[in-house]
Parts: C-alpha cells; structure tokens; sequence
C-alpha cells in the first residue's frame, strides 16, 4: 500500500516536473495577407467548433462576433454565460496549439448594439487598460496558473508573408516562457525601458534617446516606436525617410517611385551593400541598446533589378512604427502586467517544418495524458 502510495506521489512529482520543466505553451500562426492580421486556429467548447482567431496586440479584448460565430451556435458549442459585470461575456474551453485552457470573452455583435461592418473574432495579447471592459487571453492564462508571468513571444519564420496561404504556418507564438531554440545562440532577451510617469503606454511601445542612424550617418530618430504587428512595411516621418533617400542617391542606388501622396511606393534597383538601420533603444536601466534593421526587414524582392522599399513616408515626428518583418530577425516579447517590451536576436536557421512537428509531437504527448 505504502510502496502504491510512494509510486503514485512519485508519478505526480515527476508529471509536474516534465510540466514545469518542458510546458512550453506554443501557437503556429498564420497570415491573412487580404485582412491584414495575425490569425490561428482554434477550437472551442464541448463540440470543439473552429474559429480562427485573430492574434491582437493593440486594445484588444477577447471577443468574438456573434455574426460570423451565430449566437445559436455560440451556445450549442457549448460557451456558457458568466455572470461578470457585462452580460455578454462567455466562457468555454479552447483548445489552440497544444493546449487548452478556459477563456473568457465577450460578444462583439449583440442584437441590441449591431455592427454590421465590423466583424472581430480575437484574443488578445496586448495591454489590457481596464480589467473590468476588457478581456486579456495572456492575463487569463497567468490567472489559471498556466504560465508563470503575463508575457507573450512572437517571431515569425518567413517574411514573404504574401506568399502563404492560410493553410501555411509562418511563425508561432510562446506564452509565459520563450521557446529556447529561437534565441540565437549569444544573444538574450533584453529588458526595454517603460516610462512609469507616462500614464498612457501604447501596448508595445519602446523607448529611445532619438539616436538613429544609417549608413553611419545620423538620421532623425524618434523617442518612441511601436511595432505594427498586422503590416510587413513600416510608417516613417517623410523628413526622416527623405534624409534616406539622400544618403542612397550619394551611393550611387538609384530610386525609382510610383503612385502619388500617401500611395506613394519607392523602389531602389539592388540590395548589394545595403546597410542596416541602427536605433538606440533604452533598456530598463536606461543604457543603450541597438536595434538593427537589417535590409532583409526593409526591403523585398518584387523581381530582378527591384525591389520595394518597405517604408509608407507620412508626415508625423511623433512616432514609427515598425513593420512586422522585423519579427524575422528579432524574437519579440511584451509582458501585458508591466508593458515592459524585451528583445533577443533570432536564431536564423530555423526549420518550420521542425518547429511544428515538435509542437504537434508535443500536443500529442498532452492528449495521451489526459484522461
Ligand atoms: C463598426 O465598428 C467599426 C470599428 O470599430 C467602426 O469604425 C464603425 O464606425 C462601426 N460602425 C457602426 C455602424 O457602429
Ligand atoms: C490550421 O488547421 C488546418 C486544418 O487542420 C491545418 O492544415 C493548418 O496547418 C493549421 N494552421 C495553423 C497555422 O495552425
Ligand atoms: C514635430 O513637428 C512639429 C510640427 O512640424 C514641430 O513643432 C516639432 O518640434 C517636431 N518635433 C520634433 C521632435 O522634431
Ligand atoms: C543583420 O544582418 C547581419 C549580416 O547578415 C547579421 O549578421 C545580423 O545577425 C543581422 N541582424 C539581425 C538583428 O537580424
Ligand atoms: C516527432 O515524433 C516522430 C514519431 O514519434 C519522430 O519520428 C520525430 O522525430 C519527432 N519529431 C521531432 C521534431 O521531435
């Protein structure tokens, strides 16, 4: 009996071993290039209905749209009413990459406050502004105990995202802890800076001393950046970018531009000796830290002899706004308690193909132990 006993406690201690040990929570993700989003694929409730979920960064909410969803069909998958203060909020085991977990979300399209343009279907990774209107996946998550700090990790593996279906994983998300084998090896994660007197943080800001060069040449940099998670081509002030340009055409690259205004799109003819942009970023305790972007993030290939530059110039000093791309070369986290935004250099050879074999490895390894 004892022995039984001793066995049994043995099993429990080494299962919550392997499971604070070797949990690493991940997500496949993909693109939808026509929408402009970060979507997975997930299953909810006791029928297991599917729904694709649009990863969100920017105040977000879980929520999901009773139009595309059907409200009967909210209820006969099996989500039930909570009783929090709003009365459209659900609940309902989900099921998305290789693990489950109880969400809470709300309605977006309610009968009484109908939105027949806007259909939403999120979960939401971000800064959550106010607990009691918004609804945080990250803060739920860390709330059931199945991840040991609020943070979520994204990179991508690919960054011709136009060139994937829906069907083709393109990066992954990792929740609480990071997935080791995506930092280069050399490189950590690096803590950035969050200013506590500013009362309103963007979600995923960071900060800069205004340091910015190219090409060793200073150009004008910007005290706060953003990464846009939803578009591969980054916003940039028209002065800055025109101080760019200056430094290409003295190189000898020549530029060609299409379209008018805000549609503006410039082209340069090689990528031959192209050097990086180098931001100072400040990290927690205020000391430099540069972010490089690399020409891999800033250009892309439209065919021999052209290639786009992936900047839209806009006149705004006050902020830039990083494409998605950069999520190739940088593994990126944000910690949705503190806002704090950290960065570790991307191992580059990474194999997708691998990356998810393991995670489906491991999904099946957590289905044969649930009884
Ligand atoms: C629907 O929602 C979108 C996005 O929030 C908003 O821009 C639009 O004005 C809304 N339309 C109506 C009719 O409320
Ligand atoms: C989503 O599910 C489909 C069908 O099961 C699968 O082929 C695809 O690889 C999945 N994509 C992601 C990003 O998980
Ligand atoms: C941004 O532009 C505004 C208006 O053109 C100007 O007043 C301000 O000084 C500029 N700020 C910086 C940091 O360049
Ligand atoms: C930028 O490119 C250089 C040269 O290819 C490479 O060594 C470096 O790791 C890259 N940096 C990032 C952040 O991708
Ligand atoms: C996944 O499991 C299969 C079958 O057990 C094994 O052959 C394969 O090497 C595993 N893949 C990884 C990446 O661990």
């Amino acid at each position: 009996m004892i022995i039984q006993k001793n066995t049994f406690a043995l099993l429990i201690i080494s299962a919550s071993l392997f499971f604070s040990t070797h949990a690493l929570l991940e997500i496949p993700v993909k693109f939808d290039i026509k929408e402009n989003s970060i979507l997975f694929n997930t299953t909810y409730g006791t029928d297991n209905c599917r729904i694709e979920a649009k990863a969100d960064f920017f105040y977000c909410n879980n929520e999901i749209d009773f139009i595309r969803t059907g409200l009967r069909k909210l209820q006969t998958c099996g989500a039930v009413r909570v009783g929090t203060t709003r009365k459209s909020d659900f609940e309902a085991n989900f099921q998305m990459g290789n693990f489950d977990a109880r969400v809470v979300f709300s309605q977006y399209n309610t009968i009484e406050n109908l939105n027949l343009t806007f259909f939403t279907q999120s979960l939401c990774f971000g800064k959550v502004t106010n607990d009691q209107e918004q609804l945080s996946l990250v803060k739920q998550l860390h709330q059931e105990g199945l991840i040991s700090q609020p943070r979520v990790y994204i990179t991508f593996f690919n960054r011709y995202l136009q060139s994937f279906t829906l069907n083709d994983i393109i990066g992954q998300i990792n929740l609480g802890e990071p997935n080791p084998e995506f930092i280069k090896k050399g490189s950590n994660f690096v803590k950035m800076y969050v200013d506590p007197d500013q009362k309103y943080v963007y979600d995923c800001q960071f900060y800069s001393n205004g340091e910015s060069t190219y090409f060793g040449q200073k150009i004008s940099g910007y005290k706060q950046y953003s990464i846009n998670f939803d578009q591969a081509i980054s916003s940039i002030d028209l002065d800055t970018f025109e101080q760019m340009l200056a430094i290409l055409n003295e190189r000898g690259y020549k530029i060609t531009v299409s379209g008018i205004g805000i549609f503006k799109e410039y082209f340069i003819n090689t990528i031959e000796g192209l050097e990086p942009i180098k931001i100072t970023l400040l990290t927690e305790d205020m000391s430099p830290y540069i972010l490089t972007i690399n020409a891999s993030v800033y250009t892309q290939k439209i065919e021999e002899g052209v290639h786009k530059l992936m900047f839209k110039a806009i006149r705004d000093n006050r902020s830039y706004q990083i494409g998605n791309q950069i999520l190739t070369s940088y593994y990126f986290a944000y910690d949705a308690n503190t806002q704090n935004t950290f960065f570790a250099e991307r191992a580059q050879d990474l194999n997708p193909y691998q990356v998810d074999q393991k995670a489906e490895n491991f999904s099946q390894y957590l289905r044969s132990k649930k009884i």
